[in-house]
C-alpha cells in the first residue's frame, strides 16, 4: 500500500517527484476521451523507470500465442490493444545539454489531475548537470469535445543563464508494447510528411491492416511573440520532428503549444486518413489551446453534472469515487458499438484492452444510470454483434445447432485468451452476458430491444447450456463438469454453484422473453424462428426440465450453497489466520498451494447471490455471506465492491465500508501492488456500485425503483444522481433525513424503506433514515 499521493476532493496531487514510483504515476495520471488514452509520460525525455502509453480505441494486434504446452482448441492468437505514436513528446536540449529530467536534480515538483476539468498538469524546477536551471509549466488534455485530438501547453522559464534552447517538437511511430509476446514491432510507415511546423506519420499494424495517422502542428512563443520562423525539419523511418533554435536569457519564457490528432481506419477511409488527419489539427490550431481547454471544462462540467457523487466528511472516500467516476467517463462514451472497455481501459497493456465479463457484470449498471440509455445499450450491440463469432467459438469447441459460447477475452468477437481453465472453462461469463441484458431492460423498461436483438442472443446462450450440461443418473439432476467459477483459485471443478445456478436462471429467463415476444411481435418471432431453426416444443421443454433439474450443491448442516463438489472437504481456514507476509497469496504462495486451499480470489456464491438477491430470502444472505467472506482473499479488483453491497444490505455497516475502501482506492493506494500496469478500469464501476447500491441500496425490481439508503458511520452525507426510465433523480442521504430531488418534469413513483411514494416533477420529498 501506498501512500504519496495527497488528498483532495477534486485533484489527485502527487507532490514531490516520486521516482520510484513513476510507473503508478503514469497509470493514475492518464488521460482519455474514449477514442484515445494517453499515461501520465512526459512530454521532455525521461530515461527513468517508464511505461509508455498511447492508445486508440480498436486498433489492436493478433500477437502469436505463446504457450508451454499448446492445447487443442486454443486460440492462435492474443489480441494486443497498441502502444500507438507517441505525440506528446517535445525534445528539447539547453545549451547543448539533453533536457532529461531523470538527470536533473527537481525540485518543487508538482503533478496534478484535474479531474472537473479534465486536464493533466504538472509544475516543476529543474537544475541540469551544466547548473542550468529552468523551470516547467505543462498542461495537456485529450478533448472529449473533439476526441480525434490533443493538445499541450509547455512552458519554460530561464532563470539563470543566457544561452541556446533548442525544441524538437515530435510524432513518433517507432514504438512497441512492452507485452509483445515476440519482442516484434507491430508498425510499419505507410507514409509521412513533415514541414517546418508540423507533420504527419501514417503507419499501419501488421496483420490486421489498421492505419492510424498521427498528425501534430505547433507553434513556439517567446515572451508572447512568435519564435518558430526559422524551423527545421527532421525525419527518420516513422518519426517526424520539426526543431527550432531560440536564444534565451534569464526571464524569458519559452511557450510551446502543440495540437495532435489521432485518426483511424476504423472510422475514417483509409484513402482519406492524411486528410482528416490535417484537418483535424488545423482545426485545434484555429481554436487554440485555451478556447480547446475552456470547452473541455464545459464538457466536463456536464459529465459531472450527471455522474457525481458528494460525500461529506470523508476526504479519502470522496477523492476515490472522483477518481473512479473521472476514468470511467475517460475510458468509454457511448457513442460506438464496436468499442468496449478494457480492464485496464487506455492505461496500460494489460488485460490486452479487450473485453472481459467485467462489462456486463459491474460497468454496465453504472451506465445505465449516470449517462443516456443508448450508452449500455451500445454496450449490448456489441455483444449481439459478435453473436455470430460466439457461435463459430462454441463450434470449434464440440458444440453446435447455433449454441454460443462468447468468448472469456475478446477484440473481434474471436476468443483470444489461452490458459485452458479459463478458456474452456470460466463459462460463467455466458451467463453475465445474458444477465446484462436482463439488466438493462428491467432499468430502461427498453423492451424493444429484447424482441429486436436480446432475444437472439438469449437463445443461443440457452442452447449452450443445454448442451453443456449431462444427466447424471446417480444424483438424477443434470449437472456441469470441469468448469472455474469466478473463483480462479480453484480450476476444473464440478457443479460451482453460481455457474450452475446461472445456467439455469439463464434457460428460465430465455423462456420468459421467447413467450414475451410471442406475444409482442409475432410477426419478428417468426422470423427469428426461421432464422435460427427453432424448435420450440423440443428447445423450451427441454430447458424447463434443465433449469427445473440442475443440480445446486447445498450443505444442510451449514445450510449453505457451497461453491462446488469438493469445496467442504478443504481445509476450512479463514483469511485472518493468514500470516501477513503470505499476502496476497498470488505474489507468495506456488499455484498448486493456492488452487488447494480454501482461499477465495473474488466473490463466487456471493456474485450469485448478489445478482439474484431477490429470489433468496435475508437469511440465506446472511448465512452465506458469513460463511464464504471470511475465506475470501479479493485479490481480484472485481471482489470487494459485491462484499461491499452485500454487507451494507445485511447491515454489516463497518464491513461495508471496510470494503468500500478496499475498491475506491484500490489504485490511489496501490492496494494491490500493480496499478502501475494501469488502472483497475472495470472494478472502478463496482466503485460506484458499491456506493449507490451499496449504501444507497438501490434496486430496480420489475417496473420499480427502490432505495434503500444508509449512511457509513465515518461519512456527514453523500448524495447520488441516477437516470431510471428517462427520469433523473437525486438522492441526499444524511444522518436523520433522506431527501429525494425529482429533477425531471414527470412524476416518479419509487420505493423508499419498503413504502411506496409518488414525488411530482420538480420538486423534493423527504423522508427518516430509517437504517441510520
Ligand atoms: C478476474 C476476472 C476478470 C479479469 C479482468 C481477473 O483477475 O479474476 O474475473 O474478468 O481479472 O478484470
Amino acid at each position: 500500500m501506498k501512500d504519496y499521493l495527497k488528498q483532495d476532493e477534486w485533484n489527485i496531487i502527487e507532490e514531490g517527484f516520486y521516482r520510484k514510483h513513476n510507473k503508478i504515476s503514469e497509470s493514475i495520471f492518464s488521460i482519455g476521451n474514449g477514442r484515445m488514452g494517453q499515461r501520465a509520460n512526459f512530454e521532455e525525455k525521461f530515461t527513468g523507470e517508464t511505461m509508455l502509453g498511447s492508445y486508440v480505441a480498436g486498433v489492436y494486434y493478433p500477437d502469436k500465442t505463446r504457450v508451454g504446452w499448446w492445447k487443442n482448441g486454443y486460440p492462435e492468437y492474443f489480441a494486443k490493444v497498441l502502444n500507438a505514436a507517441n505525440w506528446i513528446g517535445i525534445d528539447i536540449e539547453i545549451d547543448g545539454e539533453v533536457f532529461n529530467l531523470a538527470e536533473c536534480e527537481v525540485d518543487n515538483f508538482r503533478r496534478v489531475l484535474n479531474m472537473k476539468e479534465g486536464y493533466l498538469e504538472r509544475t516543476f524546477k529543474a537544475k541540469l548537470k551544466s547548473g542550468n536551471e529552468v523551470k516547467v509549466e505543462a498542461k495537456r488534455f485529450c478533448s472529449i469535445v473533439d476526441d480525434e485530438v490533443g493538445a499541450i501547453s509547455y512552458k519554460i522559464s530561464v532563470l539563470n543563464f543566457s544561452g541556446g534552447i533548442n525544441i524538437s517538437p515530435y510524432v513518433d511511430f517507432d514504438v512497441k508494447n512492452e507485452d509483445a509476446n515476440y519482442d516484434e514491432k507491430f508498425w510499419v510507415e505507410v507514409d509521412k510528411y513533415v514541414e517546418p511546423k508540423g507533420g504527419y506519420v501514417l503507419a499501419e499494424t501488421k496483420k490486421t491492416a489498421f492505419q492510424v495517422c498521427t498528425g501534430m502542428r505547433f507553434q513556439i512563443l517567446k515572451n508572447g511573440d512568435s519564435a518558430d520562423d526559422n524551423a527545421g525539419v527532421f525525419s527518420r523511418e516513422k518519426y517526424i520532428s520539426s526543431d527550432v533554435k531560440i536564444e534565451v536569457k534569464d526571464g524569458d519564457e519559452i511557450t510551446i503549444l502543440k495540437y495532435c490528432s489521432n485518426l483511424s481506419s476504423e472510422n475514417h477511409p483509409k484513402e482519406d486518413l492524411v486528410k482528416n488527419t490535417q484537418g483535424a489539427v488545423n482545426q485545434a490550431f484555429a481554436k487554440g489551446f485555451n478556447t480547446m481547454l475552456e470547452e473541455q471544462r464545459i464538457a466536463w462540467l456536464k459529465k459531472w453534472e450527471q455522474s457525481d457523487i458528494i460525500i461529506e466528511g470523508d476526504i479519502a472516500a470522496q477523492q476515490g469515487i472522483r477518481f473512479n467516476i473521472f476514468h470511467l467517463n475517460q475510458t468509454y462514451s457511448g457513442e460506438d458499438a464496436r468499442l468496449n472497455i478494457g480492464p485496464k481501459g487506455f492505461t496500460g497493456e494489460k488485460y490486452g484492452g479487450s473485453t472481459y465479463w467485467d462489462t456486463e457484470a459491474y460497468c454496465i449498471p453504472f451506465y445505465l444510470a449516470t449517462s443516456d440509455q443508448k450508452v449500455s445499450r451500445n454496450l449490448l450491440m456489441y455483444r449481439y454483434k459478435q453473436l455470430d463469432k460466439a457461435i463459430e467459438n462454441a463450434v470449434k469447441l464440440g458444440f453446435k445447432e447455433g449454441a454460443a459460447l462468447y468468448p472469456m477475452v475478446t477484440m473481434n468477437g474471436e476468443e483470444c485468451h489461452n490458459e485452458w481453465e479459463i478458456t474452456f472453462e470460466e463459462i460463467h461469463r455466458n451467463g453475465a452476458i445474458a444477465y446484462g441484458i436482463y439488466d438493462y431492460v428491467r432499468h430502461t423498461g427498453d423492451k424493444e430491444y429484447l424482441i429486436d436483438f436480446g432475444t437472439e442472443v438469449l437463445i443461443a446462450i440457452a442452447r449452450f447450456w443445454t448442451q453443456r450440461v449431462h444427466f447424471s443418473e446417480r444424483r438424477n439432476k443434470y449437472v456441469m463438469h470441469g468448469v472455474t467459477g469466478p473463483n480462479e483459485y480453484e480450476n476444473n471443478v464440478n457443479n460451482n454453484w453460481y455457474t450452475n445456478f446461472i445456467a439455469s436462471w439463464c434457460l428460465k429467463y430465455t423462456v420468459g422473453a421467447i413467450m414475451y415476444m410471442k406475444e409482442i411481435a409475432p410477426e419478428k418471432w417468426t422470423a427469428l424462428e426461421g432464422k435460427i431453426n427453432f424448435y420450440e416444443y423440443v428447445e423450451m421443454g427441454e430447458w424447463e426440465k434443465i433449469a427445473e433439474n440442475i443440480y445446486l450443491p447445498h450443505d444442510e448442516k451449514l445450510d449453505v450453497f457451497v461453491q462446488h463438489d469438493g469445496f467442504l472437504d478443504k481445509e476450512l481456514i479463514k483469511t485472518k489466520d493468514l500470516p501477513a507476509e503470505d499476502q496476497p497469496l498470488n505474489q507468495n504462495w506456488s499455484w498448486d498451494r493456492i488452487l488447494r486451499s480454501c482461499f477465495i480470489k473474488q466473490a463466487d456464491v456471493l456474485q450469485g447471490l448478489y445478482f439474484f438477491e431477490d429470489l433468496f430470502d435475508e437469511d440465506t444472505h446472511r448465512r452465506n455471506f458469513e460463511f464464504y467472506e471470511p475465506m475470501t482473499v479479493h485479490e481480484s479488483s472485481l471482489s470487494p465492491c459485491v462484499h461491499s453491497i452485500l454487507a451494507a444490505k445485511l447491515g454489516m455497516k463497518e464491513k461495508a465500508y471496510e470494503m468500500y475502501l478496499r475498491t475506491a482506492r484500490l489504485d490511489l493506494d496501490d492496494y494491490n501492488n500493480d496499478t502501475e500496469d494501469g488502472l483497475h478500469i472495470t472494478s472502478m464501476a463496482g466503485t460506484w456500485m458499491a456506493v449507490v447500491k451499496g449504501f444507497g441500496g438501490m434496486r430496480v425490481l420489475g417496473e420499480q425503483l427502490i432505495l434503500n439508503p444508509s449512511l457509513p458511520n465515518e461519512w456527514k452525507s453523500f448524495s447520488f444522481k441516477i437516470l431510471f426510465r428517462k427520469s433523473l433523480l437525486q438522492v441526499i442521504i444524511r444522518k436523520e433525513k433522506v431527501e429525494i430531488k425529482n429533477l425531471s418534469s414527470k412524476n416518479l413513483h419509487l420505493e423508499i424503506y419498503k413504502e411506496h411514494y409518488d414525488i411530482p416533477a420538480k420538486s423534493s420529498a423527504h423522508f427518516n433514515n430509517e437504517i441510520g
